[in-house]
């Protein structure tokens, strides 16, 4: 395949970045993007042009560090997967793809196509915790019974891998669906519940600070999510979120 590569290059987070075309050839439908973007590097240093600069590290859709935008959408085209999943296939020859980094002011751009998403890890840091007495008498969780369907929605919630897909997806990079999926993988579970008053609350918290917009129940994160994560963890949380706030 040829190809017609539209990639923001911005050098760090206070210079204003651009567009720039980058034609590539020889691209095998079964390269995943990444692949892709490794070609274009290995032809720029061949060149002694800057590579451009992305993030990845597992490259099997479990790290959540693959951020791409890929023509308008998180992770591009391909449903339920990352953009290290995200197979050549999915283009035909002679397109033109567009690389953007995730766009959100809570995610500023660090360079080029990588952008700095520890705002997720101080949120997580707020809340996304439990405290298990490890003194020596320690109850083996497998004792305590479950539900088998609040196992099921704790386990789905817990799939999260905080690649802030959500976050890009959303019109008012809103991290609501995120934050949901972390309150929720605990909220679900007994022993979550000890602490899930202040978590709610401090989780919260921690997202408007972090300068993320709120929820208008658009579902664009849902439709992106790479992992499934379902809107009724936004809806469990601000439940989770109005019990907090009564009890005080
Ligand atoms: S909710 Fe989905 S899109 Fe958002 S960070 Fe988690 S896995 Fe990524
Ligand atoms: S590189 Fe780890 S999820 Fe894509």
């Amino acid at each position: 395949m040829k190809l017609l590569l539209k990639i923001w290059r911005q050098q760090n987070a206070s210079s204003k970045g651009k567009f720039v075309d980058y034609p590539i050839s020889g691209i095998e439908g079964d390269m995943s993007f990444l692949e892709m973007l490794d070609v274009l590097n290995q032809q720029l240093i061949d060149k002694g042009e800057e590579p451009v600069v992305f993030d990845h590290d597992c490259r099997e859709g479990i790290c959540g560090t693959c951020s791409l935008q890929i023509n308008g959408e998180p992770h591009g085209p391909d449903r339920l997967i990352t953009t290290c999943q995200l197979h050549m296939r999915m283009f035909k020859d002679g397109d033109t793809i567009v690389i953007e980094p995730f766009r959100a002011k809570a995610f500023p751009v660090i360079k080029d196509l990588m952008v700095d998403r520890s705002a997720f890890d101080r949120i997580q840091q707020a809340g996304g915790y439990i405290s298990v007495n490890t003194s020596g008498n320690t109850v083996d969780a497998n004792t305590i019974p479950i539900e088998k369907t609040k196992a099921d929605d704790a386990f789905n919630a817990a799939a999260c891998i905080g690649c802030g897909a959500c976050v890009a997806a959303c019109k008012n990079a809103s991290a609501m669906l995120f934050t949901s999926a972390k309150v929720s993988q605990f909220a679900l579970l007994p022993q979550g519940r000890v602490e899930a008053t202040q978590r709610v609350l401090s989780m919260v918290r921690q997202m408007d600070l972090e300068g993320f917009g709120n929820c208008t129940n658009t579902g664009a994160c849902e439709v992106e999510c790479p992992k499934g994560i379902s809107l009724e963890n936004i809806a469990r949380m601000n439940r989770e979120y109005l019990m907090a706030s009564v009890k005080g």
